[in-house]
């Protein structure tokens, strides 16, 4: 049986200010999907949160990219948008760049990740989903689950994913693709994929018979708006054991946290903390970033699950790590590399004070040789 998966999310509000969702909007998601599931649009779904972001998981047999399930989505969340604002919820809407749908709700604001394949015996998926941060984010756990032996040992040591995997690589400011096989092309893979905010993974697949892999969302919102309306807190959906990585080896990345931007103000690099569902509110400084694991096992169609894969003491220390590196980079405070360099802030200052201190920038060799005739001077 051929299954789609989408995860499709917004942030349509915050609860309190842009730490979590409230309830009811799950609850309001809830209602409208269980409605399209009775009426058979789509197999099943769950409706999930991690911080302030509301996902939808989604399966159904109408293929990626497809009309009927995006406006399923965006009338979700239109609808819940209208709970956020009767409970005035932090930034009610923001996500929704438009008030009517046009047909894809990429582009629109919400973040996509869809796959489709054809479902194996047992079909384990793992569903990771992040706040605070950009799509780059993946970039990395990618490259281990599916490129690194010391992640992945079944690269080595499976013969089903002996012949490495394909990496489709996303040029984000000149919207072309271009793919790298691995292991052979991996130097010029990292190439690329070693600057997360210019060129992001969009999908992996299997190189013996270019079975789908991963697919994760890479829509930035400010680079479809032209400005900071919010950020793009991506999702990411990875097929799981026989002939792909164990579970284990899709959640061993997140063992070491890495430095990811998006933290407060999207203006801030910092840990990114796999955390289990309880604990997917990102309150100190707005963050750290964070990232939940949910796991299923999809049965003709049906989402079993999810489990809450990082809620389990091994990840302990990945959270204590993190919270010293958080530690370690909020006492740089306003400097970089704590601070994201100018091009990258969500938020700034510089244009208005350019301008407002415009007049009082010298030239620099001017300036220099003035104060030595005036040092001069003053010796005599
Ligand atoms: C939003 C975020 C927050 C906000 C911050 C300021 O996802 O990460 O850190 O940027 O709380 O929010 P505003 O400008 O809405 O007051
Ligand atoms: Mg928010
Ligand atoms: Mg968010």
């Amino acid at each position: 049986m051929k299954v789609t998966l989408s995860v499709i999310k917004a942030d349509i509000g915050g609860y309190v200010g842009h730490s979590g969702i409230h309830p009811r909007l799950k609850e309001v998601a809830d209602e409208e999907l269980r409605k399209a599931k009775e009426d058979g649009l789509i197999l099943d779904y769950v409706v999930m949160s991690v911080g302030d972001d509301l996902q939808l998981v989604i399966t159904h047999t109408k293929g990626p990219d497809s009309g009927e399930i995006h406006k399923l989505a965006w009338d979700t969340f239109m609808e819940a948008t209208q709970e956020a604002r009767r409970l005035k919820l932090y930034g009610a809407g923001q996500d929704l760049l438009s008030d009517t749908f046009s047909g894809n709700v990429k582009g629109m604001g919400p973040g996509v990740a869809e796959m489709e394949f054809e479902e194996r015996p047992s079909e384990p998926v793992v569903v990771f989903m992040a706040d605070k941060t950009s799509p780059g984010a993946w970039n990395y756990a990618l490259y281990k689950m599916f490129a690194d032996p010391f992640n992945t040992p079944g690269l080595v040591i499976d013969p089903s994913m002996n012949q490495g995997f394909i990496f489709e690589v996303l040029d984000l400011y000149n919207n072309r693709v271009i793919k790298f096989k691995a292991p052979e092309e991996l130097y010029k893979l990292l190439a690329f994929i070693g600057a997360p905010e210019e060129y992001t993974i969009r999908y992996v697949y299997r190189a013996s018979d270019g079975a789908i892999a991963a697919a994760s969302s890479t829509q930035r919102l400010s680079l479809i708006a032209g400005r900071y309306i919010g950020k793009d807190d991506p999702v990411l959906i990875v097929r799981a054991q026989s002939g792909f990585p164990a579970v284990g080896e899709l959640l061993e990345p997140f063992a070491s946290p890495w430095i990811v931007p998006g933290w407060m103000r999207g203006s801030h690099h910092g840990p990114l903390m796999p955390v289990a569902f309880y604990q997917a509110n990102p309150t100190r400084f707005d963050g750290p970033p964070r990232v939940i694991a949910a796991g299923f096992q999809i049965a003709e169609g049906r989402l079993v699950g999810p489990r809450d894969l990082f809620d389990d003491p091994s990840f302990d220390d990945a959270r204590r790590q993190a919270n010293e590196l958080a530690n370690y980079l909020r006492r740089m405070g306003p400097f970089e590399p704590h601070r994201l360099g100018l091009k990258e802030m969500e938020y700034t200052t510089l244009p208005k004070l350019m301008k407002e201190l415009k007049d009082r920038w010298e030239d620099a060799e001017k300036f220099t040789s003035d104060i030595r005739e005036d040092a001069g001077k003053d010796v005599e």
